[in-house]
C-alpha cells in the first residue's frame, strides 16, 4: 500500500490514488479551504514526488511555481510507494 511518513517519522497508509488531504489532516497537516484555494496544506516533498499525482492548475496558480517538491495536500494524490514529507 502507498504510505506517507511525516518529518516526525509518523506514517499512514493509503489506497492508490487516494488525496492526501483527510490522513494527513490526522497527521497534524494544517487545513483551510480544502480546495486549492487558500495554500495553508503547503507541503514539502523530502522524497518520492514521483510516487505522487501531476500537479494540477490549483496548485501550480497557488504556488506559484511548478516545482514537483512543492505541493497541496489537499490537491495531491498518492499512486504508489512511500513519500516523506514536511509540513508547517
Ligand atoms: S486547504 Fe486550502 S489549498 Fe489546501
Amino acid at each position: 500500500m502507498p504510505k506517507i511518513i511525516g518529518f516526525g517519522g509518523e506514517e499512514k497508509e493509503f489506497e492508490a490514488g487516494e488525496l492526501l488531504r483527510d490522513k494527513c489532516e490526522y497527521m497534524g497537516v494544517p487545513f483551510g479551504c480544502k480546495d486549492g484555494e487558500c495554500g495553508c496544506c503547503r507541503i514539502v516533498i523530502l522524497e518520492g514526488e514521483n510516487n505522487l499525482s501531476k500537479k494540477n492548475d490549483k496548485e501550480k496558480k497557488v504556488l506559484g511555481n511548478d516545482d514537483p517538491k512543492e505541493r497541496l495536500a489537499c490537491q495531491t494524490k498518492i499512486l504508489k510507494g512511500t513519500v516523506k514529507i514536511q509540513y508547517y
